[in-house]
């Protein structure tokens, strides 16, 4: 999932694009650059997508550094992304340690060596954990929770022992082309840093970010987080559902819907105007409204599961246990329209930003979104705002 892609799809729906001023790596992109404190809190989930380049970063000289450990507590749901960075001789040897499937990994490139380690716990529960790295030596230590996960050792007749030059850090990117890596990620994390203490320095990181640091939410559950401020859109034949034709696509939406307002799911066919498939939550009072071509279905009812399936000139719409169909003959034959390619919407209306107004953005949490009973990643769609948070929703308790 590069930037091309996400670019194409912003142009397609006519979004603004704020990803066209990335530049190479390497390379600044004339943005102001900020100060910005390392301890945090630090919400990585505020890097732009499709972009390889950190959130933040640092350097020192290594005359200064008396440390060898860094040390920071992190918390996520999301299984994959990257996490912290370092290198010395401007890129020559570098490490990152990424989260895949939730696990730690380490890539580390150092002279003529790469290596790529997986182990420990599984970080992406939702708790906060203290992760610890340290460069030992020939090795490379990282402990989670005070024990220890993974442990590197690296030794050639090329590695030279570096006592001169910088040490450079960074947070949710890395600062080594792609074609360094042993195994590519997808870049995207949700996740928090809070009390970093880097090689024990006190050196300001510097950042790019647009805006005000985002927070950290005090208490968060997993789900996707939508604040009304945009959608994420993918085209169908990125999604599951190439096989059936009989049974239709099933697309599952759960959530508590009294805590939802806004454009829940959108379903457009290219080259017509207007969305195909609507699902709008009001909750003054509470109503659920589909609406088919242009024609309405007001619903007075909440729910904690909405799924909707869509068959050749048909639409069912199971709301809890309320289950309605819609037999029309002039809507598409949407499991062949679906493999041709259709964008599908989550959090609003794929259009040209005028026609539609942002009070048309949902504003709310869905805990879980599913397409032929698989989980959907925000983070693989598309084209996705930059205010979704797509695997964590602030929560109450
Ligand atoms: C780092 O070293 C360079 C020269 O080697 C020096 O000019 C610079 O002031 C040093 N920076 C710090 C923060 O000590
Ligand atoms: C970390 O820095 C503080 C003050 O900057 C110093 O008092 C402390 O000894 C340092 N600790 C280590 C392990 O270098
Ligand atoms: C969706 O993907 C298909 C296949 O890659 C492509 O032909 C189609 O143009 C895409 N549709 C949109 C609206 O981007």
């Amino acid at each position: 999932m590069g930037s091309l892609k996400t670019m194409s799809g912003g142009l397609l729906l006519g979004l603004c694009l704020t990803l066209l001023g990335w530049g190479a790596e390497g390379q600044w992109n004339g943005r102001p650059k900020k100060e910005i404190s390392g301890s945090g809190p630090i919400n990585l989930g505020q890097q732009q997508r499709g972009t390889w380049w950190p959130l933040m970063q640092t350097r020192e000289n290594l005359t200064e550094v008396k440390s060898i450990k860094s040390m920071f507590q992190f918390r996520t749901f999301d299984p994959e992304g990257v996490v912290f960075y370092g290198d010395t001789r401007e890129g020559e040897d570098w490490f990152v340690l990424i989260l895949r499937n939730g696990i730690p990994e380490m890539q580390i490139g150092k002279a003529d060596i790469l290596v790529s380690v997986q182990g420990g716990p599984k970080l992406n529960d939702g708790k906060w954990h203290l992760v610890e790295i340290s460069s030992q030596g020939d090795f490379v230590v990282l402990e989670v929770d005070g024990q220890k996960g993974l442990v590197v050792g690296l030794k050639s007749k090329e590695t030279v022992e570096v006592l001169t030059g910088q040490i450079r850090l960074a947070l949710g990117g890395i600062l080594v082309s792609l074609d360094k890596l042993l195994i590519p990620f997808q870049p995207e994390m949700d996740g928090c840093i809070q009390k970093g203490n880097w090689l024990n320095l006190s050196t300001p990181w510097e950042t790019e970010m647009i805006g005000e640091p985002w927070p950290c939410y005090q208490n968060i559950q997993p789900g996707s987080y939508f604040p009304g401020a945009g959608l994420a859109a993918f085209n169908t034949t990125d999604l599951p559902g190439h096989q059936t034709e009989e049974s239709g696509i099933t697309i599952d939406i759960h959530g508590d819907s009294t805590k939802m307002e806004g454009t829940v799911l959108s379903l457009k066919t290219s080259g017509q105007e207007l969305p195909t498939v609507t699902v709008k939550i009001n909750n003054d009072p509470k109503k659920v409204i589909l609406t088919i071509l242009k024609r309405d279905t007001v619903t007075e009812q909440s729910f904690s599961r909405l799924s909707l399936t869509l068959l050749k000139n048909q639409v069912n719409m199971d709301i809890d246990d309320t289950h309605l169909t819609f037999e029309i003959d002039n809507i598409p034959d949407f499991p062949r329209s679906w493999k041709e390619g259709m964008i599908l919407a989550f959090g609003g209306l794929p259009g040209d930003g005028v026609s539609y107004s942002s009070i048309q953005y949902l504003k709310g949490c869905l805990e879980k979104i599913q397409v032929q009973g698989q989980d959907v990643d925000l983070d693989r769609a598309l084209y996705k705002d930059l205010s979704i948070s797509s695997h964590s929703c602030p929560s109450e308790v």
